[in-house]
Protein backbone atom coordinates (compact mmCIF):
# COMPACT_ATOMS: atom_id res chain seq x y z
CA UNK A 1 0.00 0.00 0.00
CA UNK A 2 1.18 3.31 -1.11
CA UNK A 3 1.66 5.76 1.86
CA UNK A 4 1.30 8.84 1.59
CA UNK A 5 1.92 11.67 4.23
CA UNK A 6 -1.47 13.10 2.78
CA UNK A 7 -3.31 11.00 4.38
CA UNK A 8 -4.01 10.99 7.73
CA UNK A 9 -0.83 10.24 9.98
CA UNK A 10 -2.80 9.51 12.91
CA UNK A 11 -5.04 7.27 12.03
CA UNK A 12 -3.21 4.84 9.19
CA UNK A 13 -0.37 4.56 11.75
CA UNK A 14 -1.01 4.74 15.24
CA UNK A 15 -0.23 2.91 17.42
CA UNK A 16 3.41 3.21 16.00
CA UNK A 17 5.83 0.55 16.55
CA UNK A 18 8.84 2.30 14.46
CA UNK A 19 12.14 -0.07 14.68
CA UNK A 20 15.69 1.85 13.80
CA UNK A 21 17.69 -0.62 12.59
CA UNK A 22 20.97 2.02 13.18
CA UNK A 23 24.60 0.23 11.97
CA UNK A 24 23.70 -2.99 13.42
CA UNK A 25 24.94 -5.82 11.56
CA UNK A 26 22.21 -7.96 12.84
CA UNK A 27 19.74 -5.79 10.75
CA UNK A 28 22.03 -5.30 7.69
CA UNK A 29 21.71 -6.80 3.87
CA UNK A 30 20.01 -9.80 3.62
CA UNK A 31 19.24 -10.11 7.85
CA UNK A 32 17.32 -6.94 7.16
CA UNK A 33 15.32 -8.48 5.04
CA UNK A 34 14.58 -11.02 7.16
CA UNK A 35 13.68 -8.81 9.81
CA UNK A 36 11.01 -6.85 7.73
CA UNK A 37 9.49 -9.80 6.59
CA UNK A 38 9.46 -10.98 10.36
CA UNK A 39 8.13 -7.63 10.92
CA UNK A 40 5.66 -7.53 8.58
CA UNK A 41 3.86 -10.69 9.84
CA UNK A 42 3.46 -9.65 13.11
CA UNK A 43 1.97 -6.65 11.68
CA UNK A 44 -0.49 -8.64 9.66
CA UNK A 45 -1.21 -10.77 12.65
CA UNK A 46 -1.70 -7.56 15.25
CA UNK A 47 -2.91 -5.09 12.72
CA UNK A 48 -0.58 -2.60 14.15
CA UNK A 49 1.59 -0.53 11.84
CA UNK A 50 5.40 -1.33 12.42
CA UNK A 51 7.77 1.68 10.60
CA UNK A 52 11.33 0.01 9.59
CA UNK A 53 14.41 2.69 9.51
CA UNK A 54 17.27 0.71 8.10
CA UNK A 55 20.27 1.72 6.92
CA UNK A 56 20.05 3.62 3.45
CA UNK A 57 22.14 0.29 1.31
CA UNK A 58 18.81 -1.67 2.57
CA UNK A 59 15.99 0.94 2.37
CA UNK A 60 15.72 -0.17 -1.83
CA UNK A 61 15.37 -3.86 -0.96
CA UNK A 62 13.02 -3.29 1.69
CA UNK A 63 10.78 -0.84 0.12
CA UNK A 64 10.07 -3.03 -2.70
CA UNK A 65 9.61 -6.49 -0.85
CA UNK A 66 7.84 -4.94 2.28
CA UNK A 67 4.17 -3.02 2.53
CA UNK A 68 5.71 -1.53 5.91
CA UNK A 69 6.24 2.26 5.99
CA UNK A 70 9.90 2.47 5.77
CA UNK A 71 11.96 5.63 7.28
CA UNK A 72 15.43 7.23 6.52
CA UNK A 73 17.58 7.75 9.36
CA UNK A 74 18.32 10.79 8.85
CA UNK A 75 17.87 13.30 4.81
CA UNK A 76 20.03 16.59 4.52
CA UNK A 77 18.31 19.47 3.94
CA UNK A 78 19.42 19.31 0.21
CA UNK A 79 17.89 19.60 -3.54
CA UNK A 80 19.97 18.00 -6.10
CA UNK A 81 23.36 19.03 -7.25
CA UNK A 82 27.11 19.05 -5.88
CA UNK A 83 26.32 17.69 -1.91
CA UNK A 84 28.99 14.73 -2.27
CA UNK A 85 28.59 12.79 0.77
CA UNK A 86 25.01 14.03 1.75
CA UNK A 87 21.80 11.96 1.77
CA UNK A 88 19.26 13.64 -0.88
CA UNK A 89 16.18 13.82 -0.06
CA UNK A 90 14.63 13.16 -3.44
CA UNK A 91 16.98 10.37 -3.50
CA UNK A 92 15.47 7.78 -0.67
CA UNK A 93 11.89 8.98 -1.78
CA UNK A 94 12.37 7.30 -4.85
CA UNK A 95 14.30 4.47 -2.96
CA UNK A 96 10.89 3.95 -0.87
CA UNK A 97 10.78 6.18 1.98
CA UNK A 98 7.53 7.78 3.51
CA UNK A 99 9.72 9.24 6.05
CA UNK A 100 12.92 9.82 8.15
CA UNK A 101 14.08 10.50 11.54
CA UNK A 102 15.58 14.05 12.22
CA UNK A 103 18.30 15.10 14.74
CA UNK A 104 18.71 11.39 16.49
CA UNK A 105 20.79 11.62 19.24
CA UNK A 106 23.30 9.49 17.34
CA UNK A 107 22.96 12.24 14.34
CA UNK A 108 22.39 15.60 16.09
CA UNK A 109 21.62 18.66 13.86
CA UNK A 110 21.27 22.33 14.57
CA UNK A 111 17.74 23.96 15.23
CA UNK A 112 18.50 25.48 11.86
CA UNK A 113 18.92 22.26 10.28
CA UNK A 114 16.34 20.56 11.72
CA UNK A 115 13.84 23.65 10.49
CA UNK A 116 15.35 23.13 6.95
CA UNK A 117 14.53 19.38 6.97
CA UNK A 118 11.54 19.41 7.94
CA UNK A 119 10.11 22.06 5.67
CA UNK A 120 11.93 19.94 2.67
CA UNK A 121 10.16 17.00 4.04
CA UNK A 122 6.80 18.24 4.27
CA UNK A 123 7.76 19.92 0.51
CA UNK A 124 8.44 16.59 -0.70
CA UNK A 125 5.51 14.84 0.99
CA UNK A 126 7.81 12.47 3.50
CA UNK A 127 6.80 12.38 7.12
CA UNK A 128 9.03 14.12 9.52
CA UNK A 129 9.68 12.15 12.85
CA UNK A 130 12.15 14.39 14.94
CA UNK A 131 13.94 13.13 17.69
CA UNK A 132 14.24 14.72 21.04
CA UNK A 133 16.46 14.96 24.39
CA UNK A 134 14.04 16.58 26.81
CA UNK A 135 10.73 18.42 26.71
CA UNK A 136 12.09 21.95 26.07
CA UNK A 137 13.50 20.67 23.17
CA UNK A 138 10.42 19.05 22.14
CA UNK A 139 8.51 22.23 22.76
CA UNK A 140 10.83 23.68 20.39
CA UNK A 141 10.71 21.09 17.54
CA UNK A 142 7.03 21.41 17.57
CA UNK A 143 6.90 25.11 16.90
CA UNK A 144 8.55 23.49 13.41
CA UNK A 145 5.83 21.07 12.60
CA UNK A 146 6.77 18.08 12.14
CA UNK A 147 4.39 15.31 11.90
CA UNK A 148 6.20 13.20 14.83
CA UNK A 149 8.05 13.61 17.77
CA UNK A 150 10.08 11.09 19.48
CA UNK A 151 11.29 12.00 22.86
CA UNK A 152 14.24 9.84 23.33
CA UNK A 153 16.76 10.33 26.75
CA UNK A 154 19.98 9.53 25.37
CA UNK A 155 21.11 8.09 28.86
CA UNK A 156 18.57 5.50 28.58
CA UNK A 157 18.98 5.03 24.68
CA UNK A 158 20.07 0.69 24.44
CA UNK A 159 19.98 0.68 28.49
CA UNK A 160 17.17 -1.58 28.70
CA UNK A 161 15.38 0.30 31.13
CA UNK A 162 12.25 2.36 29.42
CA UNK A 163 11.90 6.07 29.53
CA UNK A 164 8.27 5.26 29.84
CA UNK A 165 8.12 3.48 33.03
CA UNK A 166 12.00 5.14 34.46
CA UNK A 167 11.60 8.54 33.15
CA UNK A 168 7.33 8.99 32.75
CA UNK A 169 8.04 12.93 33.70
CA UNK A 170 9.59 13.77 30.47
CA UNK A 171 7.07 12.39 28.50
CA UNK A 172 4.67 14.16 30.22
CA UNK A 173 5.98 17.59 30.33
CA UNK A 174 6.88 17.13 26.55
CA UNK A 175 3.22 16.28 26.09
CA UNK A 176 1.90 19.45 28.00
CA UNK A 177 4.54 21.57 25.96
CA UNK A 178 4.08 20.30 22.55
CA UNK A 179 0.03 20.45 22.71
CA UNK A 180 0.39 24.25 23.72
CA UNK A 181 2.38 24.96 21.03
CA UNK A 182 1.33 22.53 18.18
CA UNK A 183 -1.53 19.76 19.22
CA UNK A 184 -1.02 18.54 14.96
CA UNK A 185 2.10 16.83 16.61
CA UNK A 186 1.90 12.96 17.53
CA UNK A 187 4.42 12.18 20.05
CA UNK A 188 6.62 9.02 20.34
CA UNK A 189 8.88 7.91 23.02
CA UNK A 190 11.70 5.79 23.01
CA UNK A 191 15.00 4.53 24.88
CA UNK A 192 15.02 1.33 26.76
CA UNK A 193 12.01 0.23 25.49
CA UNK A 194 12.32 -3.87 25.14
CA UNK A 195 9.23 -5.65 26.33
CA UNK A 196 5.41 -5.18 25.60
CA UNK A 197 4.84 -3.80 29.31
CA UNK A 198 7.16 -0.31 28.21
CA UNK A 199 4.54 -0.29 25.34
CA UNK A 200 1.61 -0.37 27.34
CA UNK A 201 3.20 2.14 29.71
CA UNK A 202 4.12 4.57 26.85
CA UNK A 203 0.53 4.20 25.32
CA UNK A 204 -0.97 4.97 28.72
CA UNK A 205 1.14 8.25 28.87
CA UNK A 206 -0.97 9.09 25.88
CA UNK A 207 2.31 8.73 23.27
CA UNK A 208 0.74 6.95 20.10
CA UNK A 209 4.04 4.85 19.54
CA UNK A 210 7.31 3.89 20.34
CA UNK A 211 10.81 3.94 18.61
CA UNK A 212 13.13 1.48 19.20
CA UNK A 213 16.48 -0.24 17.99
CA UNK A 214 18.12 -3.05 20.38
CA UNK A 215 15.37 -4.06 22.17
CA UNK A 216 14.27 -5.52 18.87
CA UNK A 217 17.27 -6.03 16.67
CA UNK A 218 19.65 -7.51 19.15
CA UNK A 219 16.85 -9.56 20.78
CA UNK A 220 17.63 -13.28 20.63
CA UNK A 221 13.93 -14.10 19.15
CA UNK A 222 13.01 -10.45 17.98
CA UNK A 223 9.56 -12.30 16.40
CA UNK A 224 8.97 -13.05 19.86
CA UNK A 225 9.50 -9.03 21.16
CA UNK A 226 8.21 -7.38 18.56
CA UNK A 227 4.70 -9.78 18.53
CA UNK A 228 4.65 -8.82 22.66
CA UNK A 229 5.37 -4.88 21.43
CA UNK A 230 2.60 -4.99 18.89
CA UNK A 231 -0.20 -7.39 21.63
CA UNK A 232 0.64 -4.83 24.14
CA UNK A 233 -0.20 -1.78 21.89
CA UNK A 234 -3.41 -3.09 20.84
CA UNK A 235 -4.44 -3.64 24.73
CA UNK A 236 -4.43 -0.13 25.64
O1 LIG B 1 15.94 5.34 17.68
C1 LIG B 1 15.58 4.60 18.82
C2 LIG B 1 16.76 4.30 19.65
O2 LIG B 1 17.57 5.43 19.86
C3 LIG B 1 16.39 3.64 20.96
O3 LIG B 1 17.42 2.77 21.24
O4 LIG B 1 18.30 0.56 21.73
O5 LIG B 1 17.20 1.93 23.55
O6 LIG B 1 15.80 0.92 21.72
P1 LIG B 1 17.16 1.47 22.11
Amino acid sequence: MLYTVAMNLNTLWTPLILVNFKAYTQAMGKKALELANMAESVSAETDVCIGLAPQYTDIQQLAQKSSLPIFAQHVDPIWPGSFTGHILPQAVKEAGVVGTLINHSERRLKLAEIDATVKMTRDMQLASVVCTNNAKVSASAAALRPDFIAIEPPELIGTGTPVSQAKPEIIIKTETLVKQINPEVIILCGAGITKGDDVTAALRLGTKGVLVASGIVKAKEPKKVLLDFAQAATTV
